[in-house]
């Protein structure tokens, strides 16, 4: 990182206590199995993208809200040990708020194929408030790039948006999970990155294949957003910058726990764009952190180093010199 500028993100989204079940395979509706193991680690949408930009070289501010519990207190002791400013991360002890809101809790389960399914009980971060947001406006205005999922409620996140844009501040929208529906303005970010589903869920029809994601992302385009990058598991993915589209495949890793590499790759692409990099430069950085994120266990602990994806990067671009 010598010489270059440190990226400023903030991010604006969830913190939650994940409860990862892991088991041989996910339950059918009306099954009972037995798991595997079970065990406690630190995720939330906002808070995982917020620990890889940070890992990644960023200076990253966090705006959330977690409970006044013992989940919510070692939430936060985990994100300040990746050095991330949790000045507008508040609590449940302010006046206007029911004081016994939890913590964020997800249930995540992950089978052998590393495949998962995560039900999310909000607690804070249902109470996530415009308030909030004019609490930690000078945060937004002053960084190089606001980050956003949707696991707080979507008019705060859409307001936070608002007060980016008219400080000239690029925003990315992890629009994660898909809202049932599509408020206005939605689209009006720099880069929208959903997945498959996603991108499926927004538009109305079925995202299965690249040719399908070729179209989806112009589609995301004319709907308003200047980019937009579709992730595509294990068959890359892909971005139209507004011009042209372009493929990138899957990085060859052994999936083990799929559960944060949508996290991993928004963080390193929001790093990565906002050191003056182009989006495709930006996207291939960001595929490489997917790749190893969901090459490891939990969200928080799988979320890779600066140093960690650059080797990825330039062990994929020797093999493919070699070819
Ligand atoms: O994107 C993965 C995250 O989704 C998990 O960490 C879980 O908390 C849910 O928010």
């Amino acid at each position: 990182m010598a010489g270059k500028t440190i990226p400023q993100i903030a991010v604006l989204g969830s913190i939650n206590l994940d409860i990862v079940i892991q088991c041989a395979h996910l339950p059918t509706p009306g099954e009972t199995i037995i798991a595997e193991s079970s065990r406690e680690v630190s995720g939330g949408k906002g808070a995982n993208q917020a620990v890889a930009a940070a890992r990644l070289g960023a200076d990253v501010s966090m705006i959330a809200r977690v409970g006044n519990d013992d989940a919510g207190a070692g939430l936060l002791r985990n994100l300040q040990a990746d050095g991330i400013n949790t000045q507008a991360v508040l609590g449940t002890e302010s006046a206007d708020c029911d004081k016994n809101i939890a913590s964020g809790i997800a249930v995540v389960m992950v089978e052998q194929s590393g495949e998962n399914s995560i039900v999310v009980v909000p607690g804070a971060n249902g109470i996530v408030s415009q308030k909030d947001i004019d609490h930690a406006a000078a945060i937004i205005q002053s960084c190089d790039l606001l980050l956003v999922q949707l696991e707080i409620p979507v008019e705060t996140v859409l307001y936070a948006c608002r007060i980016a844009r008219k400080a000239g501040v690029r925003v990315i929208l992890d629009p994660a999970p898909a809202p049932s529906a599509i408020p206005e303005h939605f689209f009006d970010v720099d880069l929208i990155c959903p997945n498959q589903s996603e991108a499926s869920a927004l538009l109305g029809w079925s995202v299965e294949t690249i040719s399908d994601a070729q179209v989806a992302t112009r589609e995301l385009i004319e709907r308003g957003a200047k980019n937009a990058i579709i992730t595509m598991g294990k068959q890359g993915a892909v971005l139209c910058n507004g011009c042209e589209v372009s493929i990138f495949p899957p990085c060859p890793v052994e999936t083990v726990d799929s559960t944060a590499a949508g996290d991993a790759f928004a963080g390193a692409i929001a790093v990565r764009w906002s050191e003056q990099n182009s989006l495709i430069e930006a996207t291939r950085f960001a595929c490489a952190a997917g790749a190893l994120a969901a090459s490891r266990a939990g969200a928080q602990p799988g979320m890779p180093t600066r140093n960690e994806v650059e080797q990825l990067m330039l062990q994929r671009e020797k093999l493919s010199g070699a070819s």
